[in-house]
Parts: C-alpha cells; sequence; structure tokens
C-alpha cells in the first residue's frame, strides 16, 4: 500500500493513547495510516487480505507455537491471523497513530495475552522478543516497491528473525508488458496540447514522464509479458532494490503500442499449497491495480515482432521515497530508432479536491476509469 508514513519515532508499548482520536487534517497529512479509510480500503481488498488470511491461518502447523513479528501491523489484522494460527506469541509494530485503534481491535477479540503491540518506527525500536520464528508483513506499494516498506523488513529479517526462520511472504516478482491505449493517452497527455484553445503542451511532457496507477483491461494488452525482477525476502539485500533489468515482448497481435505496464505477483512459498496473487491486468482487481508508462510516440508492432530493451530502477537521490525508472526500448533490435524514457513516481497531495482530508493519492485520481478484470 502507498502512502507517506507518519514521523512518529517514539517507541513506547501500547496502552490507551487515544492520540488518534484528536487528529486534525494536519496529523493525517503527516501520519496518513492512522486514518482508518486507508485501513478499509486495505482489509477490503479480498485478494490481499484473503491471500494473507489462507497463507497463516490454513497453515497452523507453521504457526503453532511460534513467535510472529508483524512488520507493519496497522489494524492488528495479520496479527489476529497468526494468532488464530496458533502462534504462541505475536509482536505487531507500528508507527502510525492507527495503532492505538490496532489495541482495542485485539482486547476486543480476545487476543490481549497473545498479541503485544509495540508504537515506533521498526528501525528504532525495541522490542519484547529479541527473535522471532517467522516475520508477516504486507509491504507492497504500487509498482511493488514505490513507498514500500521493504527496507524495513528486510532489516527486520537480519535483526529479528531465527536462522531458518519463515516470512510471509516470501517472494515477489515484477512483470511488464506493452499496450495499446490510444484513447486514455488522448486524455491524459494529449490533452494538453490543446487547453480551451491554448497551447499548454509544456505540461504534457511531465505528465508522461508520471507513471499512472490503474486498472487497465486485459484486451489492451498486445504482448506476452516479462518478468524483470524476482525478490526473495530472505536472501534479497536493499542494494538489489535498485536494478537494471532487460527485457523482451513479443506482440500477440498487429497493434499500436501506447505504452507499457507493470504489475507484481506475490507468492508465500513456504506454505504447502503455495498461496499466490497476482495484481495484474488478467487477475482480479486490487488496490494496487497496474502502473502505466505512456510512451512518447506510438509503436507500430505486427504479431511476432519484438520490443527489446531495459528498465532501470532506483530510489530518487533526493527523496528515496520517489523511485526513478528509465526505459529504454526498440521495436526488432532497432538500435537506430532506440528510444529513452526517464519517469519519475513521486506522491502527490491532492486532497484538496476531497472532502475527506486523509485522501492522498498518486495519480490514480481517474476512479472513472473502466476496470477491465475478468
Ligand atoms: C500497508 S500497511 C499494512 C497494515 C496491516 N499490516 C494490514 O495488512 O492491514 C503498512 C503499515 O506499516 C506501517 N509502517 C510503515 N513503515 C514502518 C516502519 N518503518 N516501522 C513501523 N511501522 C511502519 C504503516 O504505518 C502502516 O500502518
Amino acid at each position: 500500500m502507498s502512502h507517506p508514513g507518519p514521523s512518529t519515532t517514539t517507541t513506547h508499548h501500547v496502552a490507551h493513547d487515544d492520540g488518534s482520536e484528536n487528529m486534525t487534517s494536519r496529523d493525517y497529512y503527516a501520519d496518513s495510516y492512522a486514518h482508518f479509510g486507508i485501513h478499509e480500503e486495505m482489509l477490503k481488498d479480498s485478494v490481499r487480505t484473503g491471500s494473507y488470511r489462507a497463507a497463516i491461518v490454513n497453515n497452523g502447523h507453521l504457526f503453532k507455537g511460534k513467535t510472529v513479528l508483524d512488520v507493519g501491523c496497522g489494524t492488528g489484522i495479520l496479527s489476529m491471523f497468526a494468532a488464530k494460527a496458533g502462534a504462541s506469541h505475536v509482536v505487531g509494530i507500528d508507527m502510525s497513530n492507527i495503532i492505538d485503534q490496532a489495541q482495542k481491535i485485539i482486547e476486543a477479540n480476545g487476543f490481549k495475552d497473545t498479541i503485544t503491540l509495540v508504537k515506533g518506527k521498526l528501525e528504532e525500536s525495541e522490542l519484547p522478543i529479541k527473535q522471532f520464528d517467522i516475520i508477516i508483513s504486507e509491504w507492497m506499494g504500487y509498482f511493488l516497491l514505490y513507498e514500500s516498506m521493504l527496507d524495513t523488513v528486510l532489516l527486520a529479517r537480519d535483526k529479528f528473525l531465527k536462522p531458518g526462520g519463515l516470512i510471509f511472504p516470501d517472494n515477489a516478482t515484477l512483470y511488464m508488458a506493452a499496450i495499446e491505449d490510444q484513447d486514455y493517452k488522448e486524455e491524459k497527455i494529449n490533452f494538453w496540447d490543446n487547453v480551451y484553445g491554448f497551447d499548454y503542451s509544456c505540461i504534457k511532457d511531465i505528465a508522461l514522464r508520471e507513471p499512472l496507477v490503474d486498472t487497465v483491461e486485459l484486451k489492451s494488452v498486445v504482448t506476452d509479458p516479462c518478468s524483470i525482477k524476482h525478490i526473495n525476502l530472505l536472501t534479497a539485500k536493499k542494494e538489489d532494490l535498485t536494478f537494471s533489468a532487460p527485457f523482451s515482448l513479443t506482440a500477440t497481435r498487429n497493434d499500436y503500442v501506447h505504452a507499457f505496464l507493470a504489475w507484481f505477483d506475490i507468492s508465500f512459498d513456504c506454505t504447502h499449497k503455495k498461496i499466490q496473487f497476482s495484481t495484474g491486468p488478467h487477475a482480479q482487481y486490487t488496490h494496487w491495480k497496474q502502473t502505466v508508462f505512456y510512451t512518447p510516440s506510438t509503436l507500430i508492432v505486427s504479431e511476432g515482432q519484438k520490443i527489446t530493451g531495459q528498465l532501470t530502477c532506483s530510489p530518487n537521490v533526493k527523496n528515496n521515497r520517489d523511485l526513478d525508472i528509465t526505459i529504454a526500448y526498440s521495436v526488432d533490435g532497432d538500435e537506430s530508432a532506440s528510444t529513452s524514457v526517464q519517469y519519475k513516481m513521486c506522491v502527490i497531495h491532492i486532497s484538496l479536491y476531497f472532502p475527506c482530508p486523509f485522501l492522498t493519492l498518486v495519480m490514480d485520481v481517474n476512479a472513472d476509469r473502466l476496470s477491465g478484470l475478468d
């Protein structure tokens, strides 16, 4: 889930701190996770929450009698799944004021003695248990890595996971494909060429470089998918999150290409039945949607032709919450016609437009766009 985190750094065990009940819009701007609305969206994402539930609750044999650390516990849902699965003790940590509600939730559901909540930033916190059998966390952001808390989970692994311990989930894979998207590109990008008869084209370049988080219909996809990054959470290092990957996309029909599309799959491979879910255009809707990277000009591909290139991704130097993504590509290896576009994923706060001040959106303000999921 991608929302800017709060600045709270104090570490203390949660008692009955009602901080979140007196928060103003300014506080929510700094601690957007404190508002129930963001958690409502995540909890109602049944692909997300249902997959975690299946991976944890249906694998009692892995959890029975084990100690569990829930990194970024939010409302405590994953901690309660772990307690239900038979964990001997669960520690949930979160730096947002939402943890005050989580404390009430775990008490209301009879888990007071099994779950201990710690309020604070994991990186700066002392935990009541020093080494855990299992780490559970929902850390994924848009484009998998945008504003994700993967750094925090890797640090938690190195500091708090016993040798041979398990991580839920333990594998993530990022994919890309190319799409036909004439109408929407017209509406979002070419719109700036002529605004009520005025030339606004200076904004067109900025708009093009900002990836769009939105749902895309499967029928818009005109190439095979290509996996560009695999992350094994048991072995990944922070440095692996800066990467450059080659791609080769084979056209499945004769068509135009207006954009590249990216999404990710998540799997819990340490479970017997290997629970997994996808955020791709072929799968059921998730709140991560997909990420669209418009190309400056339209490509024409024939069935069987290949778009080849390189995708490079790194945290922005000035603000490591933002991602700098470069996509260099050419059709059928024609280097003379090779194009390279630098994209920047960054958060835009547009709470001004919404009555609910907690709303902090990435450029996915296109609620009118059709979901094309089967
Ligand atoms: C995507 S939410 C997941 C919430 C909950 N686990 C769930 O599945 O519904 C991530 C949570 O991690 C918390 N978080 C992010 N970075 C953190 C850090 N460094 N230390 C502690 N909590 C963090 C946020 O405040 C947020 O509540």
